[in-house]
């Protein structure tokens, strides 16, 4: 043992690809490299005026700079309440059932503190966010891994899952629209997950964090709109992708009443809250004029039609995603993700997501996100063909 060794469980942990993935795009641009980067999702675009409006003068009130609370202000949790019952039709109590979350990435990870116990199982959708098994792993719990089914749409076939694992897991983690696939939810997959719950006692934890952004009129429908949800699940919603709000680490859990108090007591030992400031403004922006939202989501509709058609002219087979910043594809024969990947990096200086940086589930796929502007994505799209064709 020396000074500063990390801990076993952080020790037990996969490297972060991203990261080591960001340090190779600042190594070539150092080289003079003009590399165009299609891998992390993260909005290119500013947070829309009215937003940031609303953070201006809430910042300007010392009312807003003390320690928040960790339940929420009064009008962040009923301000929730209205956006969930006008945008899915779901009755959300706010004194009970929804407080602030500093983005999603940090509420999944506390919900693995709050439920799971060392030896829990967590079921995690495979690909899937890093966290749903990285949060498990540092809570000395178990994940285990549920393919995403591509004959299935990109969910889990339940069914398949060992009555024994079942028995044991504690949460299960989901997510549509659906990072990396681009998937959104069948009809009728929620109804079974919520049958699945009950039967096995599962804390079902949905992220939410692509809703508002759908393309050709599809509507994402919230997990707790399912009957019976709200006796078994959470949902976890984030503002960071459809109000380009990454930087600004809002979100809220909401949901099962005692799930929501359960991640707040682990809360209220962690941190501190959300600054006041960003819930007013988080508000602002869900019961706010929703045209700049549209008008983005018309932005993605553009880029992915300009990735979509020059993949398919290349000759990878592609399905156009209805959600999500996020066009998954299917690497050429011959070649695995990270083979794929490294190729598009060297021969066309473009940076694609290999699959596998989701779990083993996502071998065989790359991932390209439309967060670079319109210009760049054109470019990125030219040398694809020119290099790959
Ligand atoms: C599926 C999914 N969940 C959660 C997050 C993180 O959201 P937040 O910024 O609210 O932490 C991301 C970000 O990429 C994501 O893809």
């Amino acid at each position: 043992m020396a000074i500063a060794d990390p801990s076993n469980r952080l020790e037990a942990m996969p490297p972060y690809l991203f990261a080591e993935l960001e340090k190779r795009i600042a190594d070539k641009r150092a080289a003079g490299i003009d590399v165009i980067s299609l891998g992390i999702g993260d909005p290119d675009q500013p947070t829309y005026d009215y937003i940031v409006k609303a953070m201006q003068s809430a910042v300007a009130d010392p009312a807003t700079h003390q320690y928040p609370s960790n339940r929420g202000r009064d009008d962040f949790r009923e301000g929730f309440a209205d956006f969930y019952e006008r945008r899915f039709g779901v009755e959300i109590d706010p004194s009970s059932e929804v407080i602030p979350a500093i983005g999603a990435k940090e509420c999944i990870y506390n919900l693995c503190f709050a439920f799971l116990n060392p030896g829990d199982v967590a079921l995690a959708a495979d690909p899937g966010y890093p966290v749903y098994t990285g949060g498990p792993i540092l809570a000395e719990a178990k994940p285990e891994l549920l393919p995403l089914v591509p004959e299935l749409g990109f969910v889990p076939d339940l069914g398949a899952i060992p009555s024994e694992v079942a028995a044991k897991a504690k949460l299960m983690f989901l997510n549509y629209p659906n990072n990396p696939t681009g998937a959104v939810v069948p009809d009728g997959f929620f109804d079974l997950v919520v049958s699945f719950a009950r039967e096995h006692e599962i804390l079902v934890v949905h992220d939410c964090a692509y809703s508002e952004t759908t393309y050709d009129g599809y509507e994402a429908p919230s997990f707790l709109a399912t009957p019976g949800a709200k006796e078994v699940g959470v949902e976890v919603f984030s503002l960071s992708k459809g109000y380009n709000m990454t930087g600004w680490r809002c979100g809220a859990i909401l949901g099962k009443a005692e799930a929501v108090q359960t991640y707040w007591r682990l809360k209220t030992n962690i941190d501190s809250g959300l600054f006041e400031a960003v819930q007013i403004a988080g508000i602002e922006a869900l019961n706010g004029p929703q045209g700049p939202l549209q008008r983005m989501n018309a932005t993605y509709t553009r880029r992915r039609d300009l990735v979509v058609s020059a993949l398919r002219e290349i000759g990878v087979e592609v399905t156009a995603p209805r959600g999500t910043i996020y066009v998954w594809a299917p690497v050429p024969e011959g070649h695995t993700s990270t083979s794929f990947a490294e190729l598009v990096l060297e021969e066309a200086a473009v940076v694609v997501s290999p699959g596998s940086m989701f779990g083993a589930g996502g071998e065989g796929f790359f991932r390209i996100s439309l967060t670079a502007a319109d210009e760049r994505i054109e470019e990125a799209v030219e040398r694809i063909r020119e290099h790959l064709a």
